[in-house]
């Protein structure tokens, strides 16, 4: 069995640097009886640094929730994938729906785009860290549109990506089951078959030794209750985790609920 990742998007929900690094090193304390597992924490670019320093000398990496596409130069207000490395970070989030180009509550939130998701990838991969990258419908329909959403989110990310597969992992997240309760968290059995459906289209770009290897995650309303359930079906070797994650008690029920 693949050993579990379990990474923890903190996403805008962590302000404060000293709550941050709290944070970090509850789960560190917490690390060592956790060691058939790897963590990965996300916090926010400006706490890298003290979260990365906090959680040294334990089996917890740290990475940032998306870097910028452009490696160098005048681009004001971008972070790089070096500077982040730099400062602590050995992974990157690409491509996460909350992201990627779309409107939310009527302003169009980020900007992300298959061009842009791919200058990221390219720009993680030439600094050395380690991808986790996210694809997910916005919705579902019973004709299965979403299985070619996924396919071709798969394929236009990883078009240039080197076919080793190394420092890779994807991370399944449907946009519908994100911010949600535990209950509307994508079902067990639906999970299955796109987890089967994703590895199959890694086959197609990969080597097929190769596309067994890389981890495939769940991200969309996982906390300790339904955590367990959901990798019950073998399809998937761990979360990416919101809302759960940002508190160290309901992140390390979870923790238990998956040992
Ligand atoms: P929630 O766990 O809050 O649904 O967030 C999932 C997610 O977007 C992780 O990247």
């Amino acid at each position: 069995m693949k050993k579990l990742i379990i990474a923890g998007n903190w996403k805008l929900y962590i302000e404060q640097v000293e709550e941050a690094k709290k944070l970090g090193l509850a789960l560190k304390r917490k690390a060592a009886s956790f060691s058939g597992l790897d963590m990965v924490l996300f916090p926010p670019a400006p706490f890298i640094s003290a979260v990365a320093a906090g959680v040294k000398n334990s089996s917890i990496a740290v990475g940032a929730q998306t870097i910028s596409s452009f490696e160098e130069g005048a681009h004001t207000g971008y972070i790089s994938a070096r500077t982040v490395k730099d400062v602590g970070a050995t992974w990157a989030l690409v491509g996460h729906s909350e992201r990627r180009a779309q409107m939310l509550d009527g302003i169009k939130a980020a900007a992300e785009t298959e061009e842009t998701i791919q200058a990221e990838m390219k720009a993680a991969e030439r600094a050395g860290l380690k991808v986790i990258l996210c694809v997910g419908e916005e919705e579902r329909d019973p004709s299965g549109a979403h299985f070619a959403t996924i396919a071709r989110q798969l394929s236009s990310a990883l078009a240039h990506f080197p076919k080793s597969g190394a420092k890779l992992a994807i991370a399944y997240e449907p946009v519908w089951a994100i911010g949600k309760s535990a209950a509307e968290a994508c079902k067990p059995a639906d999970l299955e078959e796109m987890a089967i459906f994703i590895r199959r289209t890694l086959s197609e770009l990969f080597d097929r030794t190769i596309a067994t290897k890389i981890p495939i995650l769940y991200g969309g309303s996982v906390d300790a209750t339904n955590a367990k359930e959901l990798l019950g079906t073998g399809g998937v070797s761990g979360f990416l985790v919101g809302r759960a994650s940002t508190d160290a008690k309901s992140f390390i029920e979870l923790l238990h609920a998956v040992r």
